[in-house]
């Protein structure tokens, strides 16, 4: 599925985003599963997300990224509804069409972490499309997905001149709630790594699934601490964070001390079957390469045409430039 430098300029390293793929289905769930908040999840599944995202939307996409020549994938979390082991199984599945451990690389939405649960009955299956090059997992001795999870992040992988930089908002959130936050240990290991020397020459792109600001973002839904996570940014500034959660094409600039403006750009869901401009489904393609002074970065979203029944690219955007 990775093609590297075949289709566009070799000093460009390019990567795609797809986020909130909802791609499960919950057929005949064991009732043993539901005695608990899934029950909620479950009904709006057969109420309403069922029809609102759908699986033939996402391999639409996949044939579109046959033609893109793409380096490498990022998936922002939310693949399943309410993070049942089958769902778990039935993701794994599809990722397998989309790229390997070595290209690819998925973090948890709240979605994923509906309630507590083993790591074998859960991100065991994808575990490794979220190890960074490390991959010390099993050396974690929480045995609960929600506890590895939380020692686990930040993931970092260095690729060319890029280094992705995957962080876990995710915890298993009360009932009525998608919250997420950043604990504390995370907070403190990702300025350890935003201060490495070693990844100082690299292009610093960050993944989290909620958004980092609350800018589009109900109480509900919002990062809990984003005002910790957005402090620690604009003192050790990244150059791009991706997110998902809010299903909408949003884009939005950090101001950081050192004069720069981090882009933050949100996605809709990429199997959504949505009409509003806004949440249409999409992938979103990148481009880096080093400018004089800063790393260029383009921006080009792959929409969904329900006419035509494939994505079709919008206008290319200079993301790093716009301020
Ligand atoms: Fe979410």
């Amino acid at each position: 599925m990775s093609h590297p430098n075949a289709g566009h300029a070799n000093e460009s390293y390019r990567f795609v985003q797809l986020s909130d793929l909802h791609l499960s289905s919950i057929d005949r769930p064991n009732p043993l599963q539901l005695c608990n908040k899934r029950i909620l999840g479950y009904l709006s599944w057969l109420k309403r997300r069922r029809f609102t995202h759908q699986e033939w939307i996402l391999d639409r996409a996949i044939s579109a990224l046959h033609d893109l020549a793409v380096d490498y994938h990022l998936v922002t979390g939310d693949l399943t509804h309410i993070g049942l082991k089958q769902e778990f199984t039935q993701c794994r599945r599809w990722l397998n069409k989309l790229g390997t451990g070595a290209d690819t690389l998925v973090i948890p939405g709240n979605h994923d972490l509906y309630v507590d649960s083993t790591w074998q009955d859960s991100f065991a299956a994808w575990q490794d499309l979220m190890l960074d090059d490390v991959g010390l997992v099993s050396q974690l001795k929480q045995k609960t997905a929600a506890g590895k999870l939380d020692q686990m992040y930040p993931q970092v992988r260095v690729r060319q001149q890029v280094v992705f930089i995957a962080l876990c908002s995710v915890f298993p959130a009360p009932w009525l709630r998608a919250t997420g936050r950043i604990n504390q240990q995370q907070l403190m290991r990702l300025k350890f790594v935003l201060n490495d020397p070693a990844l100082a020459d690299h292009c610093k792109v960050l993944l989290i699934h909620h958004p980092i600001t609350i800018t589009h973002t109900r109480k509900r839904k919002s990062l809990l601490n984003h005002a910790d996570v957005c402090a620690l940014l604009k003192h050790s500034p990244v150059d791009l964070v991706v997110h998902g959660h809010g299903h909408t094409r949003t884009l939005e600039y950090l101001a950081c001390e050192d004069g720069r403006n981090t882009p933050i750009v949100g996605m809709a869901s990429s199997s959504s079957t949505s009409a509003h401009e806004l949440q249409r489904a999409e992938f979103k393609l990148f481009d880096v390469r080093r400018g004089h002074h800063n790393w260029h970065i383009s921006m080009q979203s792959y929409q969904f045409d329900s006419t035509a029944e494939q994505f079709k690219p919008a206008e290319v955007c200079v993301v790093s430039e716009l301020v």
